[in-house]
């Protein structure tokens, strides 16, 4: 089950810097942020090849962002790794005057 939340404003446009993650915690739920050409992108900051928790310290080039850690790629504008399967989850942006609003989910199991 996926439980949405509503947009909360996370940040300045400002305060973001071409191409260099930041990560943020948006109702609990660990985000990285990044900024490429006044487009901002949100995906979980959670590796999927070992949950690590440094997305937003990776290395942004042509859409994608590379792990620091051993070099998986995940496309910023879906989440999803090059072969497309399956990838990091997304969430939506919205830029209102300077203000950064992140709308996240989070994935709830149900017994
Ligand atoms: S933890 Fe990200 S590629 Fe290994």
């Amino acid at each position: 089950m996926i439980e949405e939340n509503e947009f909360k404003k996370v940040c300045k446009l400002s305060d973001l810097k071409e191409k260099i993650g930041q990560r943020f915690f948006i109702d609990d739920v660990d985000v990285a942020l990044f900024k490429v050409e006044n487009e901002v992108f949100a995906v979980s900051n959670m590796c999927l090849h070992q949950k690590a928790a440094i997305i937003y310290d990776g290395f942004v080039e042509d859409g994608f962002v590379t792990c620091p850690a051993h070099g998986w790629q995940f496309e910023l504008k879906t989440g999803r790794v090059p072969s497309g399967i399956k990838g990091l989850d997304k969430y939506e942006v919205k830029i209102e005057n300077d203000d950064v609003y992140v709308k996240v989910f989070k994935k709830i199991l149900k017994w």
